[in-house]
């Protein structure tokens, strides 16, 4: 298994890995194969990695966005989506790519938000703050991980592709 940067014939690959890993998950839109499409039209995705297994089989896949603080630019990604086909699960292949996603990261931005399981991301340093809100979900859902500098408050936009 080796996990590695986004290359040129991946873009038309990932969009069936995200799809098959969102099949089955209870939270899907069923809109986020289409919402990396859009990503990637829009050159908004500013992290790309995907989990390869033998014979070049890309069987996850995990990307990273620019995310608005009140509105600003102030050097935040968001996490997501996070995909790994279910038959690959469970062997810490999510886990690696959250992993070297952050390390990838770390060096450029200021911080990481994510929309997910706190059991899963609270290993990688993702924490809930109340002052850092996302609307709608269950706030304890919504965590950030600080590279560097103070921890941010205010309300986080995802780009308009996540609609
Ligand atoms: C969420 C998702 C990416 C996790 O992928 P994964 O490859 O199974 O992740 P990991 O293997 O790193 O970790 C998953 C669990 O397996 C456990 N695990 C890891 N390696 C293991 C191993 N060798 N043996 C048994 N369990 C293991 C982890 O401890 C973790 O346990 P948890 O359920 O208590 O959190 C995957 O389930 C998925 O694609 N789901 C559908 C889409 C989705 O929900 N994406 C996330 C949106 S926020």
């Amino acid at each position: 298994m080796t996990i590695r940067g986004e290359q040129g014939m991946d873009q038309l690959r990932i969009p069936r890995i995200i799809s098959g890993a969102f099949a089955d998950a209870p939270h899907a839109s069923g809109r986020e194969a289409a919402i990396y499409g859009k990503l990637v039209a829009a050159r908004e995705t500013e992290a790309s990695l995907v989990a390869v297994a033998s014979f070049k089989r890309i069987v996850g896949h995990v990307l990273f966005s620019e995310v608005r603080i009140d509105g600003e630019h102030r050097r935040w990604l968001g996490l997501g989506p996070l995909s790994v086909l279910p038959k690959w699960r469970r062997q810490g292949i999510g886990g690696a790519l959250v992993a070297h996603g952050l390390e990838a990261v770390r060096r450029d931005w200021d911080g990481c938000v994510v929309l997910g399981d706190p059991a899963f991301y609270g290993r990688f340093g993702f924490e809930h703050d109340p002052a850092l809100v996302y609307p709608g979900p269950p706030p304890e859902f919504f965590q950030r991980i600080v590279f560097r500098g103070p921890a941010p408050q205010g309300t986080v936009t995802y780009p308009s592709a996540f609609g």
